[in-house]
C-alpha cells in the first residue's frame, strides 16, 4: 500500500506547513495548525472524471481584439442582488456569498435560482431534495428551470453537470464539498482549496457563472479562511440580526464593480423581499411626537438611509450610571456624553442613559452623532423634538459640528420623504441649488441647544 500522505495546515490562515508546530508564522495564531490527509498522486481538475476529455490550449489575444459582446451580465431578476454585483451576474464568474447561519444564504439563493429564466443547477450538500422543494414551495410558485442536486463529491457533480448543461450553478455550501483527489475531509483547508479551484477552472473555461454558499466562523471572517476570498472574484456578505427582519447585502470585494452598492431585503414568511425604500419603513409614523426621538440621515453604502434613534435619559437607581446601546458603538456615546457635560454643561453623569437605532441596524456613519445627541437632549428635558425634523452631522471633541459627506443625497432623501428641515454642519458645502426643505446650520452644540 502507497504511504498515505499528509500536510499540516494552519486553520485559520491557510498557511501549508510540512511538520507540525505550536504558532502559525504568517498569522501568529496558537494551535491552529492541523494535519490533513492529501493525496498527490493524481492530479485532477474537474474534466477528468469525463471520458470526453479536450485538450484547450487558450491564447494571447490583444486586449482590443477580446470579445465582450457575446457574454453580456445575465440578469439575476433581482434588483438588489444585480446592484450589489454592479449591473449583473459576469459570465463565468466565481461568487462567494458568507453569513451566519440561519441568516438567509440558502433562502436568497434558492429564490434566485427559482427566478432565473434559464436553467440553473442548485446543488445542496445540506439538504435534501425534499427539504428544498418544501422551502421552494414557500417562497415561488414551480419553476420549469431549476434543477435540485444533492451530493458533495466534485467529480460527480461535474458529470451531472455535463449531461445537463446549465446555466448557473448555485453551491450549498462550498465546506461540504469533497474532491476525489484528496483524502481529507470536507470543510479541511486542503479540500475547500481544492473543490474551490476545480469550481474555478470550471466557471473560466465554460463561462458559467458559479455562486458557493460559505460558513462564516465565529469571529465574522469567511472559514476557509482567506485563501477562499483571493480565489473567487466576488465576496458578498448577508448581515443582519436573527430576530430582526432586515438583512443587508454587502459586497467586500467585486472584480467588476464597486464595493459601496448594498442590498437590503426583509426576511417574510415566503421569503426574501427586496426592500426599495428602507427609510420608509424604519421610520415609524406616528402622529404624536415622542421625546427621545430624532431621526438621522445616514449612509448605507452609497445610498441614503434614514433612522430612528431612541434615546432615554433617566436617573441612575445605582452608584455607577449605566450605559446601553444597541446598533450603536458605546465608546461613541460615552464620548457624545463627555462632550455634552463639558462643553454645554449638561450633567449626564449621574443619569442612566440608553440609546438604540430601531430597525435591528447597526450604523457606524459618524453623520448619526448629531441625531444622538438630539435624541438624549430631548429626553433629558423630557420634550419632544419638532417632529419633522432631521439630523445629519459629526459631532467633534471641542463640541464642534462637522462636516458630512454626500450631503446633498441626503437632503434629497430627507426631501423626499417629506421631511421640513434638516440640520446640518456649517462647513459642509452646498450647491446653490433652491430646495423646498429648510436647512439649518450649525457649527457648535450650543447652536443645537439654542434652536431645540
Ligand atoms: P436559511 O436560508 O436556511 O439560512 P442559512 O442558509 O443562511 O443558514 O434561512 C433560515 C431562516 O430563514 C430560518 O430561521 C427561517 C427563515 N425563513 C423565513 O423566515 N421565511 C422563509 O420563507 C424561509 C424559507 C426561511
Ligand atoms: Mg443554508
Amino acid at each position: 500500500m502507497a504511504k498515505v500522505k499528509s500536510a499540516f495546515y494552519c486553520q485559520n490562515c491557510g498557511a501549508h506547513y510540512s511538520k507540525w508546530q505550536g504558532q502559525c508564522n504568517s498569522c501568529k495564531s496558537w494551535n491552529t495548525i492541523a494535519e490533513e490527509l492529501i493525496q498527490t498522486s493524481k492530479k485532477g481538475d474537474w474534466k477528468s472524471g469525463s471520458k470526453q476529455e479536450k485538450q484547450r490550449i487558450s491564447k494571447p489575444l490583444k486586449i482590443s481584439e477580446i470579445d465582450t459582446t457575446k457574454n453580456p451580465r445575465l440578469d439575476s431578476k433581482d434588483s438588489e442582488v444585480n446592484r450589489v454585483l454592479g449591473g449583473g451576474i459576469v459570465p463565468g464568474s466565481l461568487i462567494l456569498l458568507g453569513g451566519e447561519p440561519g441568516i438567509g444564504k440558502s433562502t436568497l439563493m434558492l429564490q434566485i435560482s427559482l427566478k432565473l429564466p434559464f436553467k440553473t443547477l442548485y446543488v445542496s450538500g445540506e439538504e435534501s431534495q425534499k427539504q428544498i422543494k418544501l422551502r421552494a414551495q414557500r417562497i415561488s410558485p414551480d419553476s420549469n428551470h431549476c434543477y435540485v442536486l444533492t451530493e458533495t463529491n466534485t467529480q460527480l457533480i461535474f458529470s451531472q453537470i455535463e449531461s445537463l448543461k446549465p446555466d448557473i450553478v448555485v453551491i450549498d455550501s462550498i465546506q461540504t464539498l469533497q474532491s476525489d483527489f484528496l483524502e481529507a475531509s470536507a470543510g479541511s483547508i486542503s479540500q475547500i482549496k481544492q473543490t474551490t479551484s476545480e469550481l474555478m477552472k470550471f466557471a473560466k473555461e465554460t463561462s458559467t457563472p458559479v455562486i458557493l454558499i460559505g460558513h462564516i466562523t465565529k469571529d465574522g471572517t469567511i472559514a476557509g479562511p482567506k485563501i477562499l476570498e483571493h480565489m473567487v472574484d466576488v465576496v458578498l456578505q448577508f448581515e443582519g440580526d436573527r430576530n430582526h427582519i432586515f438583512r443587508i447585502l454587502r459586497s467586500h470585494k467585486n472584480r467588476f464593480g464597486s464595493t459601496h452598492e448594498i442590498g437590503i431585503y426583509e426576511m417574510l414568511g415566503d421569503g426574501l423581499r427586496q426592500v426599495q425604500n428602507p427609510s420608509d419603513v424604519l421610520i415609524s409614523k406616528k402622529d404624536k411626537s415622542l421625546s427621545g426621538n430624532a431621526i438621522a440621515v445616514t449612509l448605507e453604502g452609497m445610498r441614503p438611509l434614514l433612522v430612528e434613534v431612541q434615546a432615554l435619559v433617566s436617573t441612575a437607581v445605582y452608584g455607577t450610571p449605566q450605559r446601553s446601546t444597541t446598533g450603536f458603538n458605546s465608546k461613541r456615546l460615552n464620548m457624545l456624553l463627555a462632550v455634552l457635560e463639558k462643553r454645554a454643561g449638561f450633567r449626564l453623569g449621574a443619569k442612566d442613559v440608553f440609546l438604540n437605532i430601531t430597525g435591528g441596524l447597526r450604523v457606524d456613519d459618524p453623520a448619526i452623532d448629531l441625531a444622538v445627541v438630539a435624541a438624549i437632549l430631548s429626553s433629558n428635558n423630557d420634550s419632544a423634538l419638532i417632529k419633522n425634523y432631521c439630523f445629519a452631522g459629526e459631532v467633534g471633541l471641542s463640541g464642534e459640528i462637522r462636516p458630512v459627506q454626500r450631503l446633498e443625497q441626503r437632503i434629497m432623501e430627507a426631501e423626499k420623504l417629506g421631511f421640513d428641515a434638516i440640520f446640518i454642519s456649517k462647513q459642509n458645502k452646498l450647491s446653490s441649488k433652491a430646495k423646498k426643505i429648510q436647512i439649518i446650520l450649525l457649527s457648535k452644540i450650543e447652536d443645537l441647544i439654542e434652536h431645540l
